[in-house]
């Protein structure tokens, strides 16, 4: 199976050198790995936990996804969709919410950074403290969780949101999962190899330091206006410089060529003006990001066909958690009533849509099959068989007799068993959906 590989942006700023350095062009990079399914997002449910400006955010929205198309990412290829457009994501944010222990929460970094900023300043602990931002984590879990991504690439700062999925999905998993996961226990990915860039003052470059060098905004001129403003030494041209420690040099890097980064190391150690540097660090920049620039610019002047792409998109984000929230539902017990279950089993006959048993090999190479009404709905999963062939046999037996003769009713579930031996139980709630679906299988 490939790897899926998920990140988001939250849509609150327009991107800066940084952010493309550091996330976008990475992401880019790593969608066009073999054997990888990349799921990139615009996180503008996130966005709202701390901007209420509303033109910020749909502008912001507009911008990171032009960054990333004219960055060069390939829209076919990969899952690009924007967060608000699956109501899926909230829905299981909820439901995650109800799993959550709220002393989880207490302990995430963010939420505890704002209070103590409180607490330093004497003012009461939670002052200013949304509920968005107090389960953050929990929505973030919910981006994740929804395409059961192996591998997350974010920053350092999000480790700690990473741990905190894993702690919600293996609740879930245990809490609802009757032995099969449904969710997939995620990682960070930190990559050392991308680069944190320095901004004008040697701080990490961020808008909340105000240090940022502007990606496409206000064009070259903008970029050189910044770059000029980069703070250096006060050494003077001709004058050895010391590469290593100064931010222009981690710059560069972040663009060039490993060779041509130690040749610009050599000539700043050799004497070359921090002027003549910066020229040179504009020109590197720019030869990467003068051509995306022109990209963007066109799409920022074709709104509609940035959304014609995260329509797109959107749907086919959709084809997969929709029927993933359907069989979540059933999961926790918000299901549809047998007669409900009948009158949408009858559309879908109609549409052209069936029941299936659909078999799988499990984690640990065991044999199992669900049972799927014809909506996607799981409507049961089989006990484990240690061979396919005992595996076929059951299916074979449901496929032709139905729960005639192999049902029978224990407490609050049906139990299937053939000759002797269960091969799947489930609420006796189901009894009538299960009649039909064997009733309308596929072949
Ligand atoms: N919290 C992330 C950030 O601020 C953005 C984000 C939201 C995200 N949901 C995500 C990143 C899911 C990775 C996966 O950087």
């Amino acid at each position: 199976m490939n790897t899926r590989v998920l990140t988001g942006i939250t849509t609150s700023g327009t991107p800066h050198l940084g952010n493309y350095a550091g996330a976008i062009r990475p992401s880019i990079q790593a969608s066009t790995q073999p054997g990888v399914d990349a799921f990139y997002f615009m996180a503008d449910y996130h966005a709202l936990i701390k901007c209420d400006d509303p033109q910020r955010v749909a502008r912001s929205r507009l911008e990171i996804a032009a960054t990333w198309i004219a960055g060069g990412l390939d829209t076919d290829k990969v899952t690009f969709y924007r967060q608000s457009d699956l109501p899926a994501i909230p829905e299981l944010c909820w439901m995650l919410t109800c799993v959550t222990a709220k002393g989880l929460m207490n302990r995430a970094h963010a939420y505890k950074a704002s209070v103590d900023q409180n607490v330093a300043r004497q003012a009461e602990p939670d002052d200013g403290i949304n509920m968005g931002l107090f389960s953050y984590p929990i929505l973030m879990a919910a981006d994740i969780l929804m395409f059961n991504a192996h591998k997350v690439p974010v920053g350092r700062d999000q480790i700690q949101h990473l741990e905190m999925t894993r702690d919600i999905a293996s609740r879930f998993n245990h809490l609802y999962g009757n032995g099969s996961d449904f969710f997939v226990l995620p990682e960070a990915q930190i990559d050392e190899e991308v680069a944190t860039l320095p901004g004008l003052d040697g701080r990490k470059m961020s808008k909340s330091y105000d240090n940022t060098i502007p990606l496409f905004e206000g064009g070259a001129k903008a970029l050189r206006s910044a770059v000029m403003r980069i703070v250096t030494d006060s050494r003077e041209p001709g004058e050895p410089k010391d590469a290593e420690g100064s931010h222009l040099y981690a710059l560069y890097r972040a663009f060039a060529t490993p060779s041509e980064s130690s040749q610009f190391r050599k000539q700043l150690e050799e004497g070359m003006g921090w002027g003549d540097a910066k020229s040179l660090l504009c020109e590197r920049i720019e030869q990467e990001i003068g051509p995306m620039r022109d990209r963007y610019a066109d799409l920022m002047a074709h709104p509609e066909r940035i959304e014609e792409i995260l329509q797109a998109g959107a749907e086919k984000a959709r084809r997969l958690s929709e029927p993933f929230m359907a069989t979540l539902r059933e999961a926790v017990g918000l299901r549809s009533s047998a007669g409900a279950a009948r009158t949408a089993a009858e559309g879908k006959k109609a549409s052209g849509k069936r029941a299936r048993l659909v078999s799988f090999r499990d984690d640990g190479n065991l044999f199992r099959f669900r049972l799927l009404a014809a909506d996607g709905q799981e409507l049961f999963l089989s006990e484990v068989f240690s061979d396919p062939k005992a595996a076929g046999a059951a299916i074979k037996s449901l496929q032709s007799a139905g729960l005639d003769g192999i049902a029978s009713r224990q407490g609050d579930d049906m139990v299937l068993a053939i000759g002797g031996a269960v091969i799947a139980r489930f609420d006796a709630a189901k009894h009538d959906a299960v009649a039909e679906a064997l009733l309308t299988l596929q072949d």
